[in-house]
């Protein structure tokens, strides 16, 4: 049977790209899968702290988006749905992992180097937990068994780390115990800042108009994809390289579902061809507020009602840690721990 893992960082209200790169496949998988499929799905907390995070702000964070895992159609009677720290499991397996990965690969990850090309080495500002980031992250997957992990294209490269430190361990202690997962990318594996639509839609970029967040109401929405930026190129094409802007709008209105049935973003695209650039951003304006609309709406109904959300992170929890500790009785097995 198939385990389906994958987290998302409590650092914010998710936007647009988390929904459309992971959080609606998630969903998904979840309406889909067969019975004997088990469906996990973390608020990974200790990976939001390899940046330093106000407490008071994180708290709430964690609390908001669990509200919105509920929100985008997460059932927790379906899925197993929890704060990553509160399986300390996920923390133990890492230990273990880091005793196996290589720092050269871990040097060599994209995230690593984007984050920290402004820092000299030997920096005092580096962290460790921010280096050792993708090996958390292989725990979070490995220490569930997961056979499919369900991302955007930004994780592809962390995905195919945590194959290789299991396949590694396994040779190493010469036994199948961990399983290398496969990589499930969403077809809209990549939406674009509004701003900036050569840089991915991201929690952290410092303006707020490039990106549409899943709380923001239609007006919002609406005013935030009028004013993104685009070029003066004839009509409507869809040429990602030349047009990053007119491009990331086709992706978005493809993707959402309320565009006219297509093929491809560029069929969509010959399929416009007639209209202006602003009529392209009205028609996509409507899609997202359609999809957005039902989420906000669900989201504010649940996010005051702390109790039922501690209640669905305190099941969610007892089910993951029970999920983890058999692997991890295999693990320490092998290793020599017991
Ligand atoms: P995070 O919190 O940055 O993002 C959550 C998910 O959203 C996807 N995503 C996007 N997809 C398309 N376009 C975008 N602009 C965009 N921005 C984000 C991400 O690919 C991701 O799927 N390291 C992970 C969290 C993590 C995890 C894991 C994921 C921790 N442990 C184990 C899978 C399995 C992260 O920071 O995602």
């Amino acid at each position: 049977p198939k385990t389906i893992f994958s987290g998302i960082q409590p650092t914010g209200v998710p936007h647009l790209g988390n929904y459309l790169g992971a959080l609606r496949q998630w969903a998904k998988l979840q309406d889909t899968a067969e019975a004997d499929t088990t469906l996990l799905y973390s608020l990974v907390d200790l990976h939001a702290i390899t940046i330093r995070q106000n407490p008071k702000q994180l708290r709430q964070w964690k609390k908001e988006s669990l509200a919105m895992l509920l929100a985008i159609g997460l059932d927790p009677k379906r899925s197993v749905i929890f704060h990553q720290s509160a399986v300390p499991a996920h923390a133990e397996l890492m230990w273990i992992l880091s005793c196996q990965a290589s720092t050269g690969y871990l040097g060599r990850m994209t995230q690593w180097k984007d984050k920290t090309a402004n820092e000299k080495d030997g920096s005092e500002k580096l962290k460790l937990g921010l280096f050792s980031y993708p090996v958390l992250q292989a725990a979070d997957i490995l220490v569930h068994r997961a056979t499919h992990v369900p991302v955007g294209h930004d994780q592809a490269q962390h995905l195919e780390f945590a194959r290789q430190i299991a396949n590694g361990f396994n040779e190493t202690y010469g036994r199948h115990v961990l399983t290398p997962p496969e990589t499930l990318v969403s077809p809209a594996k990549r939406i674009m800042s509004l701003t900036e639509p050569d840089k991915k839609m991201s929690k952290s970029h410092s303006n707020p108009k490039s990106r549409i967040l899943l709380t923001d109401p239609d007006d919002v929405i609406r005013s935030k994809i009028k004013s993104a930026v685009t070029d003066s190129y004839e009509g409507i094409t869809y040429e990602p390289e030349r047009r990053p802007g007119v491009s990331n709008l086709l992706d978005i209105f493809y993707h959402s579902g309320e565009a006219v049935e297509t093929s491809s973003q560029d069929e969509l695209a010959k399929h416009m061809q007639g209209l202006s650039l602003r009529a392209l951003k009205e028609e996509v304006a409507m899609a997202v507020t359609n999809v957005i609309r039902p989420i906000r709406e669900r989201y504010e109904s649940l996010v005051h009602d702390q109790a039922a959300l501690d209640a669905v992170a305190e099941k969610g929890a007892q089910k993951a840690v029970r999920s983890a500790a058999a692997t991890m009785v295999e693990v320490k097995s092998a290793v020599g721990l017991m």
